[in-house]
């Protein structure tokens, strides 16, 4: 109770601008924070009470109270990779989502991303934008064999389950003599990544409702990428059928999927980690993994290495190479036909 209560208090924090107000400053009286945050004090001090009760924010004595570098990397910065802002604002949606999972536990059948609302496809925007933004391009697609150099010589892409399109977006903007296509099934996800697409003028760019308008039948892409998407889907097999018909004989396909263990024993050793990854699936992964009758149910936790080569192995894909790149989070895999 301790912990969610504090998480609440930070998600608001977050909203509010009150880390940002603080970061850098010292330690601040409740009036200083309230003024350079534009808020009422009465309101800011039982903030900072409670927020330094649970030491989040810390107390300096003489009634002033001091974000420290620290928390500021992980709660101020929203440019941070540190930043973990994200992970706290999705809270107050995933709450509000527990009277309809309520029905989900009696029907089996759960919530897609759209039926989450617009906040989910904003939530996952800043899950990962940061990594997008910052490693994507410099760190992780040079491990990828041959691909850096095909995507500057003019290459055709596909990010399958590519939300609002951030890393798509980012490829587009590294790669201009390259061309990219975007699959979603979310409307929210899709709407907002056509805004991000306009607002930077990427012409080498289209976004696809992937129900109405499906990967293409035959071999058309050199690279395909899917970040986080796979364990969320109803029907994985199909999407990795579909990926394989749709991808060139020498292509390459990069996924991005949760670093868990293969069983449940093993990942109880990682408790905190194991407490995450099993709530978020309920509030989300399983949820969207459950949203169509007979779906797959994978959950967040559905594809350790083992079940994530099977999975692509059945699905006509040969070579499988786990690729050594540090997240606290993901596990990363060049997969080709
Ligand atoms: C956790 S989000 C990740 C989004 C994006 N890749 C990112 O990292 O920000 C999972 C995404 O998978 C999408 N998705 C679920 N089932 C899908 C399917 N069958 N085909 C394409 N996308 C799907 C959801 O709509 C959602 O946008």
């Amino acid at each position: 109770m301790v912990a969610a209560y504090a998480a609440g208090l930070v998600a608001l924090g977050l909203r509010l601008g009150l880390y940002r107000a603080m970061a850098g400053q010292g330690p601040l009286t409740s009036n200083e924070v309230a003024e350079r945050a534009g808020l009422h004090e009465r309101w800011v001090l039982e903030w900072l009470h409670a927020q330094s009760a649970a030491r989040v924010v810390d107390y300096a004595g003489n009634g002033r109270f001091e974000v420290t570098d620290a928390v500021a990397a992980l709660l101020a910065d929203e440019s941070s990779i540190l930043y973990l802002g994200g992970s706290f604002t999705t809270l107050p949606n995933h709450l509000s989502l527990l009277p309809r999972l309520d029905e989900a536990f009696h029907t089996g059948l759960g919530l897609a991303f759209d039926d989450r609302g617009l906040e989910s496809a904003q939530d996952s925007e800043v899950l990962m934008g940061n990594w997008y933004r910052q490693v994507l391009i410099s760190t992780a697609l040079p491990q990828l064999e041959g691909v850096i150099s095909r995507l500057h010589q003019g290459a055709v892409v596909a990010d399958v389950g590519c939300g609002s399109g951030i890393a798509l977006l980012e490829m587009a903007q590294a790669f201009p003599t390259s061309t990219f296509h975007g699959y979603d099934v979310s409307v929210h996800a899709l709407e907002r990544a056509e805004s991000h697409r306009a607002a930077l003028g990427a012409g080498n760019v289209t976004f696809h409702r992937v129900d109405a308008d499906p990967l293409p039948d035959g071999p058309m892409f050199d690279l395909v990428t899917t970040f986080d998407c796979l364990h969320d889907m109803t029907r994985p097999g199909e999407t990795v059928k579909a990926i394989r018909k749709a991808m060139v004989g020498d292509g390459t396909w990069f996924i991005v999927d949760i670093d868990c263990a293969p069983t449940f024993e093993q990942n109880l050793r990682r408790r905190r980690f194991a407490t995450m990854l099993y709530s978020t699936s309920v509030y989300s992964c399983l949820s969207s993994a459950l949203s169509e009758p007979g779906g797959a149910g994978l959950g967040t936790c559905g594809l350790p290495e083992p079940a994530l080569r099977k999975l692509v192995g059945d699905g006509g894909f040969g070579r499988f190479r786990r690729l050594d790149i540090e997240h606290p989070i993901n596990a990363f895999y060049e997969v080709r036909p």
